[in-house]
């Protein structure tokens, strides 16, 4: 039977070396815009770059102090400071969290209430203020989804907010901002995109767009990863990761993720485990429990990075590429104990993710799983 499929996505894609002075005509239609950034990015310089387009009359304010990991308080914190200033544009530049952290903002000033109002499919009901992303991190691939997870800082639990409402109208992909970040940061992030394509490209809900991105994103990433790890300053890598991982973003928004995600987000969750990592060390142990039931996907992928003949060749490659750019290749690395385990893969079987990865996982399945990463 041929399968049934939505594609859909929204958000405009703008490529180049600089794209600051395009900033102002973005918002034709809003008066007070706020911009949202984190340390990092305006110790890095990238704050100064951008407000040199923008004038105090159009933007009045910034926060550049969202969290690595944002959560309800500051969220809600945010928009009511943004409500009083009147603020109907938002500009957010950063990695993931200051992009879904905007995306949650621009969410409760456009339609008050709690983000535990919102979480879930369908209940967001109606558009909100325009927000421009500017990715400094080729990695989330938030810049094109409509998703956003924020912490919820009593349960500690993760709050999912899903929409097309949430996302952004425009992404800026501007390499130069991202030849600050740091080997470790560039390998995680990019894993964390590497992973978004390969699940995707496998999962249950995969078709032949979010297919032909996932693949050629894939690519993009085996090409140019190592090179802009060994050197930051080289644009062209660069240039080609932050495509890849918009690229995958587009491919997991529309085919989702799979075993893995759901691994990572009870790591990240239970244990303060950095998304990009946990994805990283997962990731070849996730394609192995997948290996028959996504065996001629994974093997085609072999074949055409040339990286071997079989879908076992793809396992034996993501876990040398996780090797060769630095990043820990087991849990037990991380100063993990084996007996967290169990409480992770309970939490893993109840996430979201779980549901389209290509071959169903229970409790103690996902458990022997995380073993085997546990080891490395
Ligand atoms: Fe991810």
């Amino acid at each position: 039977m041929l399968n049934s499929f939505i594609f859909q996505t929204r958000t405009r894609v703008l490529v180049g070396d600089d794209l600051a002075s395009d900033i102002p005509s973005l918002f034709t239609e809003s008066k007070n815009l706020y911009l949202l950034t984190d340390e990092g990015v305006r110790e890095a310089g990238l704050v100064d770059h951008i407000l040199s387009s923008l004038d105090d009359s159009q933007l009045v304010g910034i926060a550049a102090d969202v969290p690595v990991d944002s959560d309800t308080v500051y969220v809600e914190t945010v928009a009511a400071k943004l409500r009083n200033l009147e603020v109907d544009g938002l500009i957010a530049l950063g990695g993931g969290s200051v992009i879904d952290t905007a995306k949650a903002v621009n969410l409760l000033l456009k339609h008050g209430g709690q983000l535990n109002d919102y979480q879930g499919y369908g209940v967001i009901n109606g558009p909100l203020y325009p927000l421009l992303a500017i990715p400094t991190t080729a990695g989330t691939g938030s810049e094109m989804t409509r998703y956003a997870v924020i912490k919820d800082r009593e349960s500690r639990l993760k709050i999912s907010l899903i929409s097309p409402f949430l996302m952004p109208d425009v992404a800026m992909l501007m390499p130069s901002l991202t030849t600050s970040l740091p080997p470790s940061l560039t390998a995680s992030t990019g894993m964390d995109a590497l992973t978004h394509a390969i699940e995707a490209y496998v999962s249950l809900d995969s078709n032949p767009f979010s297919d032909a991105l996932a693949i050629e994103a894939i690519r993009l990433i085996h090409d140019n990863l190592l090179l802009a790890v060994k050197d930051g300053r080289n644009l062209e890598a660069r240039y080609h990761l932050l495509v890849a991982s918009s690229l995958a973003g587009i491919a997991f928004d529309n085919a989702l993720v799979g075993c893995v995600h759901a691994m990572a987000h009870a790591l990240g969750g239970q244990l303060d485990v950095p998304h990009g990592l946990a994805n990283s060390i997962l990731l070849p142990h996730g394609l192995e429990y997948n290996l028959r039931e996504a065996e001629e996907k994974m093997q085609k992928l072999s074949l055409s990075l040339g990286i071997g003949k079989t879908a076992e060749d793809l396992v034996a490659w993501v876990k040398e590429l996780g090797n060769s750019i630095g990043l820990p290749v087991s849990l037990k690395e991380l100063g993990i104990k084996e007996t967290q385990l169990p409480a992770i893969a309970e939490a893993a079987v109840l996430d979201g993710a779980i549901h389209t990865n290509p071959r169903e996982a229970n409790n103690e399945e996902i458990l022997r799983v995380l073993l085997a990463a546990f080891h490395g």
